[in-house]
């Protein structure tokens, strides 16, 4: 990778970046179109930064539908989502619809713009909540946390939004510099199915697996089998009151 990250969308044609934009297989038409779409979202420029690689280049983030980076428009920084030319998907309006019901409840990036292969959102510079769990965090900040991660499942729940990937995803978990938890990837959401977010992140956060044993380190021992069957009641009836003897359960 050169030296410089910040590349204007005229150099953007240049390998290793246009294997960027068209991952994994680069197509000169293809390439034409995306870097027309993306002057049409007044993209101007795509900074390479991130804990992740792409052909020797630092993204965001790498999944099954897209690569991330951050996209510089209207003097401001962005992420970028690309979608891969593999990706099963026509589009990415879906996770844009997707976004919106989720940022109607204050969940989620705010979502910027969207185009067939493009998809705009607020840039969230923080840690994956596996890297954020490994580092030194107090008590009352971890409560914190984890208590707007459950409400903002809770708010997903209410508009019958799931987002599908929140129990086995740690990637989908931000922790920004503020301490203020983000939900990411409404890719795989849907209105379709039952929502099933304050239960998949609570299997996830506080049942098995390094979270819980963080979550444990922190804010001391807790009783699986009774949070399983908070959870197991909730599931029943999605009610508010459910919800707090859930999150009670959680973080005695
Ligand atoms: N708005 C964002 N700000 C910062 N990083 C992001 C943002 N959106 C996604 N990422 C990072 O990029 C990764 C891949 O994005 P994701 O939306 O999960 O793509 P995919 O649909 O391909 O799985 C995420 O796991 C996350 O680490
Ligand atoms: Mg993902």
């Amino acid at each position: 990778m050169r030296n410089e990250t910040v590349v204007p969308i005229e150099r953007l044609k240049e390998e290793p970046f246009a294997s960027v934009l068209c991952y994994p297989k680069c197509g000169s038409a293809e390439l034409e179109e995306r870097l027309e779409e993306m002057q049409n979202l007044n993209v101007e420029a795509i900074e390479f930064a991130g804990k992740t690689s792409v052909f020797n280049v630092p993204v965001l983030g790498k999944g099954h539908v897209g690569i991330v980076v951050i996209g510089h428009t209207k003097g401001k920084r962005i992420a970028l989502k690309i979608r891969r030319v593999d990706a099963d998907r026509n589009g990415l309006q879906h996770e844009a619809r997707m976004l919106t019901i989720a940022n109607s409840v204050l969940v989620g990036p705010q979502l910027g713009d969207v185009s067939q292969n493009f998809l705009l959102t607020q840039f969230i510079k923080g840690e994956v909540i596996t890297e954020w769990l490994g580092g030194n965090i107090e008590e009352a900040c971890l409560r914190r946390v984890l208590e707007e991660v459950l409400e903002q499942c809770w708010r997903l729940d209410s508009v019958a939004l799931d987002h599908g990937e929140l129990s086995h995803a740690p990637k989908h978990l931000i922790i920004d510099k503020e301490e203020k938890p983000f939900i990411v990837d409404f890719e795989t959401a849907s209105t379709k199915r039952r929502p099933a977010n304050v239960t998949s992140i609570c299997q996830f956060l506080f049942v098995g697996g390094f979270p819980s044993l963080k979550v444990e380190e922190v804010l001391g021992k807790r009783v699986t089998s009774e949070i399983v069957e908070a959870a197991r009641l909730y599931k029943k009836l999605r009610s508010r009151s459910n919800f707090e003897s859930l999150l009670q359960t959680c973080l005695v």
